[in-house]
Order: C-alpha cells, then sequence, then structure tokens
C-alpha cells in the first residue's frame, strides 16, 4: 500500500508523501547497514586489522584524488598565486614540525625575496648569477598589487609573483609585505635561509660564494645597533613598555638575511605587531625598527647584528647613493668588495657584503659587459 501511495503521480497530501518516500529511504539504508556490517564483520574476522587497511586504503584512493604518501605534505606549492587571506597564510605558514630530524631526503635552498615597485630593470644580471644552479634557490616577488609580471617561461622569474599588497616606505605595510614574501617563502620546506633584496639589488659575488658564506655562518645577517641619538633612542616610545624596553629598541637596514626560525619568528609575531603599528609612526620608521628590534629580544644570539649589502650614505640627506652607468667600473667594484673588515663566526675578514644598492636601470649594460671579469657571471 505504502509503495503504491509513493508512485501516486498525484499525491493527496504533499507532507505524507515525502514522510512515505523518507520511510522508504530509511528502511533502505537499514538494510544496507546490516548488510555492510555483516560483510565487515566476516572480513575482520578473517583479516588482522592492518590488512584490512590495507585492503580499504587503495579502493579510497581514486575518490579522494591526491596520494597518501607523504610527498603531500612536502611538496611546494605549485602555483605561488594562492587565493590564503593573510591571516590564513600566515597561520599556514606557522606550522612547524616539532622533530628536528626531516624523515626524507632534504636539499636545503636560498629563498631569494624580491621586493619591489614594478618591474625588475637589473633581472637579466640576476638569470646570469642564478644560471646553472637550479635546485639550490628559490625566487619571491612582491610588487604593487596593479603592476602585471612580464617574464618568459624561460625566465627564473617566471610566475615568482606573490599575491601582493600596496607598501610604503617607513610604514607597517611594508614590513607586512616582507612578512608575506616570508610566508610565502615558509611554505615551502626546503627552503632554510632567506634573503630580502630590491629591484635595485645587484650580486657582488658569484652564487657559490654566496652559498658558502650564508650556509657557513653562525648567525643570521641582519643590521642591528643600538643607536642612543636621536635618530635611534629618539624615536622609542614608552607607550611599548613592558613589552619593548628602551635598552632592546635596535636600528637596522630592513635588507636581510635570516635562516628558517627567525623567519617563523618574524612571521608567528603577535606580541610586538601590535606595539610597532601603534606607536613606531613617522618620524618613527617601522621597517627600520620592528625586525632589528623584535630579534634582539627573541633570539639575539642568532644575529650577527650587520647587513650583507652595502649601500654608499656618505653622500648625505635622507636618501642613499643611486649608481648609474657612469658608475660601473672595475675599481667601483674593489672599491665596494674592499670597503670595510667585519668579523665572520668571529674572525675578522674583509668579504662583508654579498649584495650592494641602489643601481638605476641604465646601470644594466656596463654590469653585464663587467660581470664575466669582475663578478665570474
Ligand atoms: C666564484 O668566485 C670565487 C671567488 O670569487 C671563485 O674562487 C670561484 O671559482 C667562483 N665559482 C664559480 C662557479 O665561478
Ligand atoms: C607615544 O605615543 C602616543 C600615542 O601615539 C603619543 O600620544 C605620545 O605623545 C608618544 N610619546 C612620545 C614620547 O613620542
Ligand atoms: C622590560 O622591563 C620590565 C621591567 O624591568 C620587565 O619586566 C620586562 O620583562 C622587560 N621586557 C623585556 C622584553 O625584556
Ligand atoms: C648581536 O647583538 C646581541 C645583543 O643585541 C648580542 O647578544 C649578540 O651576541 C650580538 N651578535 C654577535 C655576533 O656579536
Ligand atoms: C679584529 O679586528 C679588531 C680591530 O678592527 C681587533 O680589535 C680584534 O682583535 C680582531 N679580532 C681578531 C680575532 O683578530
Amino acid at each position: 500500500m505504502a509503495i503504491e501511495e509513493g508512485k501516486d503521480p498525484v499525491p493527496v497530501t504533499r507532507t505524507r508523501g515525502i514522510s512515505v518516500r523518507l520511510l522508504l529511504v530509511f528502511l533502505m539504508f537499514l538494510v544496507l547497514c546490516v548488510l555492510f556490517s555483516f560483510i565487515s564483520l566476516s572480513t575482520f574476522r578473517r583479516f588482522s586489522f592492518d590488512s584490512v587497511a590495507g585492503v580499504v586504503k587503495p579502493s579510497l584512493e581514486p575518490c579522494i584524488g591526491e596520494s597518501s604518501g607523504l610527498d603531500q605534505w612536502i611538496r611546494p606549492p605549485s602555483n605561488l598565486m594562492h587565493t590564503m587571506s593573510d591571516e590564513e597564510l600566515f597561520w599556514r605558514a606557522t606550522l612547524v614540525p616539532k622533530i628536528r630530524k626531516y624523515p626524507f631526503d632534504r636539499n636545503p635552498k636560498i629563498a631569494f625575496m624580491f621586493l619591489s615597485k614594478g618591474p625588475l630593470p637589473l633581472a637579466p644580471l640576476w638569470e646570469r648569477y642564478f644560471k646553472g644552479h637550479e635546485g639550490r634557490f628559490s625566487i619571491y616577488v612582491h610588487s604593487l598589487p596593479s603592476y602585471n609580471e612580464e617574464f618568459p617561461p624561460t625566465s627564473v622569474f617566471y610566475k615568482k609573483h606573490i599575491p601582493s599588497k600596496v607598501a610604503e616606505w617607513g610604514r607597517m605595510s611594508m614590513c607586512d609585505a616582507e612578512r608575506r614574501l616570508l610566508a610565502n617563502a615558509l611554505l615551502d620546506f626546503s627552503n632554510e635561509w632567506f634573503i630580502l633584496l630590491s629591484e635595485s639589488c645587484i650580486p657582488i659575488y658569484n652564487f657559490s660564494t654566496t652559498v658558502n658564506y650564508i650556509t657557513g655562518s653562525k648567525y643570521s645577517f641582519l643590521g642591528a645597533f643600538d643607536d642612543t641619538g636621536p635618530y635611534g633612542r629618539g624615536r622609542y616610545n614608552e607607550s611599548m613598555a613592558p613589552e619593548v624596553n628602551l635598552s632592546d629598541w635596535r636600528k637596522g637596514s630592513q635588507w636581510f638575511e635570516i635562516d628558517r626560525r627567525l623567519a617563523i619568528n618574524i612571521v608567528e609575531d603577535t606580541i610586538y605587531h601590535p606595539k610597532f603599528e601603534a606607536f613606531c609612526r613617522p618620524h618613527c620608521y617601522v621597517d627600520e625598527h620592528y625586525f632589528p628590534t623584535m630579534l634582539t629580544i627573541r633570539a639575539p644570539n642568532l644575529l650577527a647584528n650587520r647587513s650583507i649589502t652595502w649601500v654608499d650614505w656618505s653622500r648625505g640627506g635622507s636618501h642613499p647613493a643611486t649608481f648609474g652607468k657612469g658608475d660601473i667600473t672595475v675599481e667601483f667594484f674593489k672599491k665596494v668588495r674592499e670597503s670595510k673588515t667585519c668579523e665572520y663566526n668571529g674572525r675578522n675578514t674583509t668579504l662583508c657584503f654579498l649584495f650592494a644598492r641602489k643601481f638605476a636601470p641604465s646601470s644594466l649594460e656596463p654590469l653585464l659587459q663587467l660581470a664575466p671579469k669582475v663578478l665570474g657571471l
């Protein structure tokens, strides 16, 4: 009777028709359940638990559509242009394994992170720098969101742009862009060192020298010094205490090289970020103080307290010198490379800088000409 009523194209009342259909579905479900428990019980009796799992697993795989091995957890993202918000990205980037030893063959890489406004005019020089070292580095580019990348598929910069936002000099948005670069680079488990560069930076040694210097150092290269003058401690605001005290206040250039631990420290920070955002506003230039101060509090023993990016402030003013076509000579490179002595793992050395800024687009031609002789590129 019930079945006939259910088939009826014009049921007397709607609710009744539905409840009868529901009952039918429920009955069929019940029958299936009994059948299934019977089958699984008899299977369970025949195999041990492990072998049941072994039998069931492969049959599920095609439905899920992904591998069940470890590689799904360690494979770097294939598309850097993800749709995660910063909040989601930072959370994802700070998932850290508690076991130190990697259960797979890890090939540690250096992440080169370019913070630029738009194009990378010195890209041809960098292409030469990276040539032949595939698999030892990763590249990430953060530019103004309105800028569309223009690199051919043969370029090392092809599809290396990450989702970006406007970043203003001296403002928290600049530090946020740097954190965004770090967070994206952290998604690749093989990135162990992270270098921040700008579109006006050039390498001043070849790739192998850079790798040996960075991987052999006990410390990360981040400028951090205690400037007691008005442009240093003078920018500290007492409202930042007790999280940030005057004695911890540091200043340094934003162009850093840090290792994975420090990168995670920066991306996970929710203690110092609000303090700097609220109390370090122009004329306190937050990108000169936030990371140096925060890392001096969190991990002072991991810092070399100096930058490996050379810059020339000797011309005075609030901006460093920019070098163009006429400046690029063999003597210029000799001067830059031997401009200073510093400590490397506790020993004095004249090899203090691996990169230099600022270079105008017009310097590209002479740089490419001198590169084989001076840079070995
Ligand atoms: C890199 O430069 C160093 C010294 O500047 C040199 O000894 C080395 O042979 C160069 N490596 C390559 C691969 O060119
Ligand atoms: C510290 O910051 C607060 C809030 O922005 C401001 O009112 C105060 O004047 C600042 N103090 C100093 C010493 O700059
Ligand atoms: C800052 O100073 C206060 C009081 O001396 C202390 O309790 C606090 O731990 C200090 N903060 C840091 C980050 O050292
Ligand atoms: C860097 O400075 C911190 C304190 O600000 C210090 O503890 C650390 O030893 C310094 N690093 C080196 C390599 O001297
Ligand atoms: C490094 O040079 C400084 C002077 O610039 C000197 O005081 C120090 O003793 C030297 N250190 C070593 C390990 O040679």
